[in-house]
């Protein structure tokens, strides 16, 4: 079972460091690490935390096995991703088979993840009787 929550408190840390990051781009009028700074907060943050809601609110996804195939590809992923990123960015073009590979590691990871809410969301939808068919199931119990 994920831990939506602990996901969560994860990708509030990329939204500090992303924040962080945005200030320094633009105190310093640098902005070579622009797309560093676009996927900390993107994928780090804001993909990250909606994965955190969706365990948290949808046990059925959180309990899946491909949750936890997603939770440490997108853990383990993104800062290989962003450290690479970042080096190639600042011209050491040998760090381009490290993005390759994260980027996969990361796309996978994200594929898991939509995979599990497309086959397992809505059975938490239809126990809860707010899926068409959950309200279907309810209305025959109550009569
Ligand atoms: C928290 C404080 C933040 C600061 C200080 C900040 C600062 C910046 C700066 C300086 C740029 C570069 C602008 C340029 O190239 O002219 C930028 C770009 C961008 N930021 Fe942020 N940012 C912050 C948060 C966020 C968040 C939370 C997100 C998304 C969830 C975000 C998404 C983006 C995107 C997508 C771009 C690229 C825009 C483009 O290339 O046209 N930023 N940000
Ligand atoms: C899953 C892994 C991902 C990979 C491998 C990836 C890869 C890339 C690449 C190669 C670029 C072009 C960078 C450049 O031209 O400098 C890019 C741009 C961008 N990506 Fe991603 N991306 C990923 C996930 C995401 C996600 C989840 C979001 C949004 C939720 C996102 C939003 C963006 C945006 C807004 C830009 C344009 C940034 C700009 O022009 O400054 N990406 N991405």
């Amino acid at each position: 079972m994920i831990n939506g929550i602990r996901l969560l408190k994860i990708s509030a840390i990329y939204l500090m460091a992303g924040g962080f990051l945005g200030l320094f781009m633009g105190i310093s009028h640098d902005f070579i690490l622009s797309p560093v700074h676009v996927h900390v907060s993107l994928l780090g943050w804001l993909t990250l935390a909606v994965a955190g809601l969706v365990y948290a609110l949808i046990p059925a996804c959180a309990a899946s096995p491909l949750a936890r195939v997603h939770f440490w590809g997108h853990n383990i992923g993104p800062p290989v991703m962003m450290a690479s990123l970042s080096l190639y960015a600042y011209g050491i073009k040998q760090a381009e088979k490290l993005i390759a590979v994260s980027s996969v590691v990361v796309v996978f990871s994200i594929l898991m993840f939509v995979i599990n809410v497309c086959t397992n969301a809505h059975k938490h939808l239809d126990a809860m009787g707010s899926s068409e068919k959950g309200h279907r199931l309810l209305a025959e119990e109550i009569a």
